[in-house]
């Protein structure tokens, strides 16, 4: 695929972690360093498309030359990817808190001297991607979603795609032992209409080109 095959294209990336308050010092998330996301956003800029780049409190700077949306909540991150619709692609790798605090604090929680500790009640967020996938006439041509499992990756994957309603499932083993959560390399398993595709073990930066070149195939 020819450099700049993805010019005039809009896409949608989502990264990071979301942060999900309990009071106004403490919060809930996900484990995510953003290194994917991020990595994929730098390879679809460089085939030539805008980039909106939607991402949670990650530990990694954006790239360059992306319109970065900072945001901290999956409700605001949901709103940012509406705000950025229309879209060519929509590529979901950020990793959102599936629950948010529904008795969250404005105020620092304190110890009371009691010895009982406070009781967190929990809420669902919006499921980004599954919103996104179903947004009839607003959404983008090609939706991307991920599925890190721990355990029988190719079942969980292919389930959650048809459950998600997206295009395809970027599928990867983050169990203990495959350095891959946080690490510089990926495994991963493409889930497409077609079937699965097994990639090979390489570094994030190539998952990356090789996903934005799959993207240039589909929409360019
Ligand atoms: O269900 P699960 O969280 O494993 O699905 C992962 C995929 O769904 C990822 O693409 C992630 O970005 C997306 N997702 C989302 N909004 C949520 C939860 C997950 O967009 N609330």
């Amino acid at each position: 695929v020819r450099t700049g095959a993805l010019s005039g294209r809009h896409v949608i990336v989502t990264s990071g972690p979301t942060h999900e308050p309990i009071d106004p010092v403490r919060y809930i998330a996900n484990r995510s360093s953003g290194a994917q996301g991020t990595a994929i956003a730098a390879a679809l800029r460089d085939m030539g498309a805008r980039v909106s780049f939607v991402t949670g409190p990650a530990e990694i700077a954006p790239p360059e030359g992306v319109e970065v949306i900072r945001v901290q909540t999956a409700r605001q991150m949901r709103d940012a990817v509406e705000a950025a619709l229309p879209a060519d692609a929509a590529v979901m790798a950020a990793a959102v808190a599936d629950w948010r605090i529904r008795n969250s604090s404005a105020k620092k929680m304190k110890k009371d001297g009691s010895g009982k500790a406070p009781v967190l009640e929990m809420t669902e967020n919006p499921d980004i991607l599954a919103w996104i996938s179903r947004a009839d006439e607003r959404r983008p041509r090609l939706v991307v979603g991920f599925a890190a499992e721990t355990n029988d990756v190719l079942a969980h994957a292919t389930d959650k795609r048809l459950r998600k309603g997206c295009d395809w499932i970027v599928a990867n083993d983050v169990s203990e032992g495959t350095g891959i959560m946080g690490g510089s390399e990926n495994a991963v398993t493409v889930i497409t209409d077609d079937g699965a595709e097994e990639w090979p073990r390489m570094a994030k930066d190539a998952v990356a080109r090789r996903l934005a070149q799959k993207i240039a195939g589909a929409i360019a």
